[in-house]
């Protein structure tokens, strides 16, 4: 049974996710909990990244810094952590200098013996979770709160790869060379994500996020075999596990960076992020009546060096973006949530952000006559 938490004034979120109509685009940023804050980057003088994680205080703290800041301009917290713990979980050792860095990553197919069968989430991912519920606590109702795990394709490319990569040359050779194993190991971090979305919601999720951060560099073949089969697992197992444990059946967002919107929408979800390389219109029709003739959400998709470009291109950029999803819609502001077409990087001015969040506030509310 869900927990009790305290009324949801801002619901904004939820309805464009539900696919409804908005009276302007709810916004949110990925990473607003970031470097570009000052008041982030104190914090981390004194703590290290996955400290900061494992604190339900800190991680507390650090989700309420752009909520806070930018407060009545975000319509939405994100949980701060990282897609990373879910390798963490299953016993690899991650350090964040200054990137990720796995210190013993997969090399070939015999490593993923020495991986756990069973992973205890409630055990290994407990802090999340603890996290999530002070936070929803914190946030008293402000703006929903919205967890997140990574994908699997993206976890198992980290996890081979050992750190970022160019070319993700190890993580795909084991796609053509072991497809099998390769498989396993995705059936394996898939069992995981739904466990640990499922106990997300549990302690006070209100919508989840899936990043499929690296869907780009896999080919539409092989992110049909290699990505879709398991990002769908996820879609459906969580509904049914929220469903089987009296849990609100919250809406799920995919953010498959990269790939074909059609394919992304075929994994289920009800909200499809895009990045600022795909024009809005040309997703809606791409993704429009994909899933039982439904109108999937989308969620974006201003390039995040646009805040780079001065007040000016700011403002002239996200009129743009407005344009363009409104006549995706029919000229209406509907089932579109305002984002970044990526996370927001370390260099932006706070202030600069807060302008792109009032041009969204501004431009996206269409005229009712
Ligand atoms: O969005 C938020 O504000 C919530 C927090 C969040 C972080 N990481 C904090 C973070 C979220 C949702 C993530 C997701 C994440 N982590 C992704 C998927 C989204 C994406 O950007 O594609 C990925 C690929 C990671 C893995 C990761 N974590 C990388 C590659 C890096 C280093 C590169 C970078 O952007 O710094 C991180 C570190 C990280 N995760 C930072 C933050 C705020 C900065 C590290 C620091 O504080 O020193």
């Amino acid at each position: 049974m869900a927990q009790e938490f305290p009324t949801l004034t801002n619901d904004l979120l939820l309805r464009a996710a539900r696919g409804e109509q908005t009276e302007r685009a709810p916004v949110w940023v990925m990473r607003q909990a970031g470097r570009y804050l000052p008041e982030f980057r104190k914090t981390r003088e004194t703590h290290e990244f996955f400290e900061i994680c494992r604190s339900p205080t800190l991680a507390t703290e650090i989700t309420m810094q752009p909520i806070r800041r930018y407060a009545g301009l975000l319509d939405a917290a994100i949980i701060f952590s990282d897609i990373l713990v879910v390798p963490q979980a299953m016993g690899m050792e991650v350090i964040m200098n200054p990137g990720p860095h796995f210190t013993d990553p997969l090399n070939t197919p015999a490593d993923i013996e020495k991986l756990p069968r069973e992973v205890d989430v409630e055990k290994e991912l407990g802090y999340v979770f603890e996290a999530l519920t002070l936070t929803r606590k914190t946030l008293a109702g402000q703006v929903p709160l919205i967890g997140f795990t990574g994908a699997p394709w993206t976890l198992m490319m980290y996890m081979i790869e050992g750190g970022g990569s160019q070319t993700r040359q190890k993580s795909k050779t084991w796609l053509f060379k072991y497809p099998e194993v390769s498989k396993q190991l995705l059936a394996r971090i898939t069992d995981i994500c739904v466990q640990y979305l499922i106990g997300q919601v549990n302690a006070g999720a209100q919508l989840l996020q899936v990043f499929d951060s690296n869907a780009g560099d896999l080919s539409p073949y092989d992110f049909s075999t290699f990505a879709l089969p398991y990002l769908k697992r996820i879609a459906d197992e969580v509904r049914e596990g929220l469903k089987a444990r009296q849990l609100p059946v919250v809406p799920l967002t995919l953010f498959a960076k990269g790939a074909s919107p059609s394919l992304a929408a075929s994994a289920g979800y009800d909200t499809i992020g895009l990045d600022w390389t795909l024009d809005p219109r040309d997703a809606a029709k791409l993704t429009d009546g994909i899933i039982d003739g439904r109108t999937i959400t989308l969620q974006g998709n201003l390039d995040p060096v646009v805040l780079y470009g001065g007040r000016e291109a700011i403002e002239r950029e996200v009129k743009r973006m407005c344009n363009a999803f409104h006549s995706a819609r029919g000229g209406a502001c509907k089932a579109w949530i305002a984002n970044l077409g990526h996370g927001i990087t370390p260099g932006v001015d706070p202030e600069d952000m807060k302008f792109f969040l009032e041009c969204v506030h501004k431009y996206s509310a269409v005229p009712s006559s």
